[in-house]
């Protein structure tokens, strides 16, 4: 359990930094507005962390070999956004940051999904305090991977020069589970045309 906490807390730290880069490769105002939002709810999540450890007296300074390759992935995401960036194309970059993001995610909603399992496994105040964290993270974790999901996906067929859904159908439908995200996916073709319809409308007008 404890080793699983580390990399939370290590995964989390590193999110912030994560977001903070992923903000400036941000071309699309509504996934800026997106990722300012999540990288204020991860801030919270390292608070959120730091309580649990601080119930549960442990120390937030220790060093295990988990955590250290959990920062090593975060600072290796930083670099690759960084670099996506001197690179001088802004869209290749965001799309770069999207799936930098999607990396991160996917660890820290494990992550969470881990420590739920653990609560209900737990007794006492262990219980109570790791239930109370998850319960405050959960949705969150569950948006910031789908909906950044759905625009890593997007973004990619846009560049492909293929017709998008921009912001993607997670983001509309406001996906919260692996099932939904696969609606939303399946549901873009109609989006497609319903959005076109519109278009065509507004046109018309
Ligand atoms: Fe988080
Ligand atoms: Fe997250």
């Amino acid at each position: 359990m404890e080793e699983l906490l580390y990399q939370a807390l290590e995964t989390e730290l590193g999110g912030v930094q994560v977001y903070a880069t992923a903000i400036r490769c941000a071309q699309e105002d509504e996934l800026k507005e997106e990722w300012t939002k999540y990288h204020e709810q991860t801030q919270n999540h390292v608070r959120i962390v730091k309580n649990i450890f601080e119930q549960l007296g442990l120390n937030l300074d220790k060093e295990t070999p988990g955590r250290i390759i959990v920062r090593m992935k975060g600072q290796a995401l930083v670099k690759a956004m960084e670099s996506a960036l001197e690179a001088g194309e802004p869209d290749a970059a965001q799309i770069v940051a999207a799936e930098c993001v999607v990396d991160a995610e996917t660890k820290d909603h494990m992550n969470w999904e881990l420590i739920g399992m653990l609560a209900e496994k737990s007794h006492g105040d262990e219980r109570k305090v790791l239930k109370e964290a998850h319960e405050q993270v959960e949705d969150e974790e569950d948006e910031h991977l789908y909906h950044t999901m759905g625009w890593t996906r997007e973004l990619w067929i846009k560049a492909l020069g293929l017709p998008a859904v921009i912001p993607p159908p997670e983001e509309e439908k406001d996906v919260k589970t692996a099932i939904g995200a696969a609606r939303a996916k399946q549901e873009r073709s109609k989006m497609l045309g319903s959005r076109g319809g519109q278009r065509k409308k507004a046109a018309a007008k």
